[in-house]
């Protein structure tokens, strides 16, 4: 195999030299730098970023938790994090703690035995075990959309204005029995959208009944039995909300299988925008997170971690946008338009129409 001292010798310059010119340590004269990446390209070498690590005792790499990788929204998380990943010279180790508090704790563990520089996780309801099996070794981490406390980085949407927006919205139309589907209990998401809900039926003098509020456990299945039971109620919801996109799938379901039309005999409002939202018959009216943005968010705050371990926590607040479709029950106000291409204000209403 070729090493770097066949590429110096190639090149005819020090073994340093050719470090300096494959990791950018030292200012190397142009020319210098033409003739080494010339023997390194002639000679096919490839540099070996285990026996480097070996001597800083730095990988490189970022170990990723995050459950529920296939729903779009953790995709687009995932991407956001691999191209600020790439873009600062890292490799990613992903991996799925598959939202259980045990397989978490060993997914972790499994990360830092490879020795990631830092780590990016999405709690699952129960963190405990984790966030402290991290604390004790000091591994740098940032977590991501379910938060843990403030004394740890930290970055997530705003989930709680965003709610009370949507139930503002369904209550200025008429609507004085809204009910919720809400997500897995523990969940800082959760919690939140809640409080949203919450808030949302104070502010305009609505009470708030135990009967319209029902647990989807954050899954379409959940979301189904959770729609069934609210539409069950001896004065059952006129519009619903649904805290996640899995959970508008379940209830989409539930509704067909009840033989209700959206909108016509209830209104739907949803948290999570996604790609084909506008492609549903009637379109969704939804909240759009910035879910490439948090991704991103969370590279950048784990290599400031990494430069100042000293630094104190931060806690990264992104606005969601409200996207103004029909299955709220509004008019036809404008042809659809992919969510990329509308104009985002934070928290504010996208108008399609512009
Ligand atoms: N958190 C926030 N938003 C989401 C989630 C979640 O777990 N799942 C789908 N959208």
């Amino acid at each position: 195999m070729t090493t770097m001292t066949d590429v110096a010798r190639r090149a005819g310059v020090s073994v340093a030299t050719v470090s300096h010119v494959l990791n950018d340590t030292r200012p190397v004269r142009p020319d210098t730098r033409a003739a080494v990446l010339g023997a390194i390209d002639e000679l096919g070498y490839t540099p070996n970023t285990l026996a480097r690590s070996l001597v800083t005792s730095r990988t490189r790499s970022i170990g990723l938790a995050v459950s529920a990788i296939s729903n779009p929204y953790f995709t687009e998380i995932l991407q956001g994090v691999e191209a600020g990943a790439l873009e600062a010279g890292y490799s990613l180790l992903i991996t799925d703690p598959h939202d259980d508090p045990r397989h978490e704790r060993k997914v972790v563990q499994l990360l830092h035995e490879r020795r990631v520089d830092g780590m990016i996780v999405a709690p699952s309801a129960e963190p405990a075990g984790m966030v402290e099996y991290l604390a004790r070794r000091e591994v740098p981490t940032v977590f991501l959309d379910r938060l843990v406390g403030d004394d740890h980085d930290q970055v997530c949407a705003e989930n709680t204005g965003p709610v009370r927006q949507l139930v503002g919205h369904l209550a200025e139309s008429g609507h004085t029995r809204i009910g919720l589907v809400a997500g897995l209990p523990g969940l800082s998401t959760t919690t939140e959208r809640v409080q949203g809900y919450r808030e949302g039926l104070r502010a305009h003098g609505l009470p708030f009944a135990p009967e319209l509020l029902a647990g989807g456990n954050s899954e379409a299945a959940g979301a189904q039995d959770a729609t069934r039971q609210l539409l069950a109620a001896p004065e059952p919801p006129t519009a619903l909300i649904t805290a996640n996109n899995a959970m508008t799938i379940g209830t989409l379901r539930a509704l067909r299988e009840l033989g209700l039309d959206v909108p016509r005999d209830i209104a739907l409002a949803c948290f999570d925008d996604f790609s084909w939202a506008d492609l549903f018959t009637p379109r969704l009216t939804a909240i759009a997170q910035p879910s490439k943005d948090i991704g991103a968010a969370a590279v950048r705050l784990l290599l400031e971690r990494l430069a100042q371990p000293d630094r104190p926590p931060r806690t990264v607040r992104l606005p969601c946008t409200f996207v103004h479709r029909t299955s709220c029950g509004c008019a036809e106000t404008a042809p659809a338009t992919p969510p990329a291409a509308q104009e985002r204000i934070p928290n504010g209403v996208v108008n399609p129409a512009r």
